[in-house]
């Protein structure tokens, strides 16, 4: 059987008479797989160049013996006090100038040549050791990269190679004056190495420069953990490499950074952290599974599952009975292949020790340890079935690191969001029970019937194209306000009327527009009125595009808002605002219609269902996000593999139903 349950294991915290009571307890409970490792650098090298691996090693046999697998993680992101102290240039700078300090995490600058140093030497001497340890099936390199590194680092190794990094991308100095537009308040530089990291100013930024440094950035932590991967790769070339992401997180590419990985990971975190007010909103949830599975267009494992209440400082709710079990389901129904706990056990000391795991504070078997035994034990076996399986969704969201980092530098209106309005289009396929991809800009458009692509902002001559060659072969393009405003450096295009070139695909184009600064717009579709808020372009038709909404408010009321326009085999909406929840529901209502996609069944609200399928077999999964009871109907051919009474969820429960003969 494959492995499809797992713990993040952290044995160095405990008494070591202690493990094999773990060891014991873990498999009796499912589990075949342990994370070990990624914080304990001090443990792994002691003192400078002394590596001691016995602790671990005899964690890895004992587990083994237990038939339970380990992963394991370099510990570069938790430099030791030593090498902080002897070598203090590997401590990171924030924008402000401010070295940041030991007694966290992550304090490291990631371009440092003396921490490369390290890193190099500790994952190399791991790699050695661990190769042919039968235990070890796989590897993480260090944790959540990206994580912490929010103003990080811009110290002078940063700059030089911030420096090298542009003299590469431009070429001359002049190229770069330009692409950034430096004729603007005299920020011309004679020499690459005049270029200054943007720290904080006196006054504004350069959006151009912006952007670039946040895509170094990116580039920095691709560099950093592809160092590790290729001394892995190298020395044990059968495990895998994986690395645990967050979701919709942005310092780092994870398009990129899935690029030297075999499978990515994530870690959910339902609960939120700290409470947020998306705890355990199903949509939220399941839009930030969908996007970790489009970043290699293949299922993932999560590498952290919530298995209690989370918190550090302040804590979250408590998990109610059964929801544990329901957020680990639904992340096998958005793709995850296995579901790796964190953590085993509450920890007494440090940090998180408020950040629950299966096992509370006093090592003994409680409600959580129970209630998650009993949902492995009845789903390995369906898991082991449905290997190999994948949702197919039909409708596809653009979703780019570049042009969310281009918003986030200049949002325009500071209620606008590039994620959240991917979101709230999500959210209106999520309602209606109609599973979504998301794809990136140079992803396969043409698996779509619809396609929506929010605030393409950025635009080149070859992402115009693959929107026209999707649309001519027959595919419904849904584009919106903000498209075509800028160029690949963040400078405003100049020569056409927007959304330029893309305005032939639209039939339509935007002569004015008005930024909507705490104000609703009223807008009539389909004879219904709605309000949207934010933005509104005001849209010029051309001859054969069809007005779909008009604006009701403002003095552009009677001008279009939404259009459509025929073109090829296929049609291009145009959105021109940020519609409201009801609005968006009608609208998205209106265009799967057309585009002729079915919703996988029906359901009451706070109820989920999502599907995943191979060759003629599909299973869906029926979930229900609230406490109350709630009830859903598929098509009469599926059969029910896992719950009691089909069509009728109790609060939190989940039903999976499989169907054998689709096509
Ligand atoms: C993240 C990290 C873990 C742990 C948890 C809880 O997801 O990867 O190491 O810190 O959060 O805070
Ligand atoms: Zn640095």
């Amino acid at each position: 059987m494959g492995i499809h349950f797992g713990v993040d294991y952290y044995p160095e915290h405990w008494q070591r008479d202690r493990w094999e009571t773990d060891a014991e307890l873990m498999k009796e409970m499912g589990l075949a797989v342990v994370r070990m490792a990624e914080f304990s650098w001090h443990k792994l090298e002691p003192q400078e160049g002394k590596y001691d691996f016995a602790w671990l090693d005899d964690a890895i046999d004992l587990l083994g013996r237990y038939g339970i697998r380990t992963i394991v993680g370099t510990p570069t992101a938790a430099p030791p006090a030593w090498m902080v102290n002897r070598y203090l240039e590997i401590l990171p700078v924030d924008r402000e100038g401010r070295v940041r300090g030991f007694g966290g995490r992550h304090h490291d600058c990631q371009s440092n040549a003396v921490y490369r140093g390290f890193v190099r030497k500790i994952v190399t001497a791991m790699a050695v050791h661990y190769k042919d340890n039968p235990n070890v099936i796989g590897w993480q390199p260090d944790n959540e990269l990206g994580n912490s590194h929010h103003d990080l680092c811009m110290c002078e190794s940063c700059r030089k190679n911030f420096q090298g990094w542009l003299e590469k991308k431009y070429g001359t100095v002049d190229r770069l004056n330009e692409a950034w537009g430096n004729a603007f308040w005299s920020q011309e530089y004679n020499e690459f190495s005049e270029v200054f990291t943007p720290g904080i100013t006196v006054t504004g930024e350069n959006p151009s420069a912006m952007l670039d440094w946040k895509c170094f950035c990116s580039d920095l932590i691709v560099d950093f953990m592809k160092e590790q991967t290729d001394i892995i790769r190298k020395y044990c070339p059968n495990h895998f490499i994986t690395h645990n992401y967050m979701g919709f997180a942005d310092k780092v590419d994870y398009y990129d950074l899935g690029k030297e990985l075999d499978f990515v990971s994530h870690d959910q975190y339902p609960g939120g952290f700290f409470a947020d007010e998306s705890h355990g909103r199903g949509d939220i949830l399941a839009s930030t599974l969908d996007v970790v599975r489009s970043y290699k267009n293949k299922n993932f494992w999560i590498m952290e599952q919530q298995s209690g209440i989370t918190g550090w400082e302040v804590m979250g709710r408590a998990p109610a009975p059964g929801q544990l079990s329901l957020w680990s389901l639904q992340s096998v129904a958005h793709g995850a292949d296995a579901v790796v706990y964190f953590r085993w056990r509450v920890c007494a000391m440090g940090t998180e020790q408020y950040w629950h795991g299966i096992l509370p504070h006093s090592g003994n078997p409680g409600r959580r340890y129970y209630e998650l035994k009993e949902m492995i034990q009845k789903a390995a076996p369906l898991m082991e079935k449905m290997e190999g399986s994948m949702p197919a969704p039909k409708v596809g969201i653009v979703y780019s690191f570049r042009q969310n980092y281009a918003l986030q530098i200049q949002p325009q209106n500071p209620n606008m969001s590039y994620t959240e309005q991917i979101q709230e289009y999500y959210r209106a396929f999520y309602d209606r029970q109609i599973p979504v991809d998301f794809v990136p800009d140079d992803g396969d458009f043409g698996k779509y019937k619809l396609l929506v692509a929010p605030l393409q902002y950025l635009m080149n001559s070859e992402l115009e194209e693959r929107y026209f060659r999707y649309v001519k072969n027959g595919g419904h393009l849904v584009l919106t306000m903000r498209t075509g405003v800028k160029d690949e450096t963040n400078i405003c295009m100049t020569d056409r009327e927007l959304p330029g070139r893309l305005s032939e695909l639209t039939g339509s184009e935007v002569l004015d527009y008005d930024c909507l600064r705490d104000a609703r717009v009223s807008a009539v579709f389909q004879n219904e009125s709605h309000t949207a808020r934010n933005w509104c372009d005001i849209i010029t038709v051309k001859e054969g595009a069809e007005v779909l909404a008009v604006y009701a408010s403002e003095f552009y009321a009677g001008e279009p808002c939404i259009t459509k326009n025929e073109y090829g085999q296929g049609c291009c909406y145009y959105i021109g605002t940020e519609p409201d929840e009801a609005f968006m529901a009608a609208l998205v209502r209106y265009m799967t219609d057309a585009a002729g996609i079915a919703a996988l069944g029906n359901a009451d609200e706070g109820v989920e269902l999502a599907a995943r399928e191979k060759a003629d077999r599909r299973w869906i999964f029926a979930m229900n996000h609230t406490d109350r009871e709630r009830t859903y109907s598929v098509d009469s051919s599926y059969r029910l593999v896992y719950g009691e009474e089909a069509g009728k969820l109790n609060g939190y429960e989940v039903q999976i139903l499989e169907r054998e003969d689709l096509r």
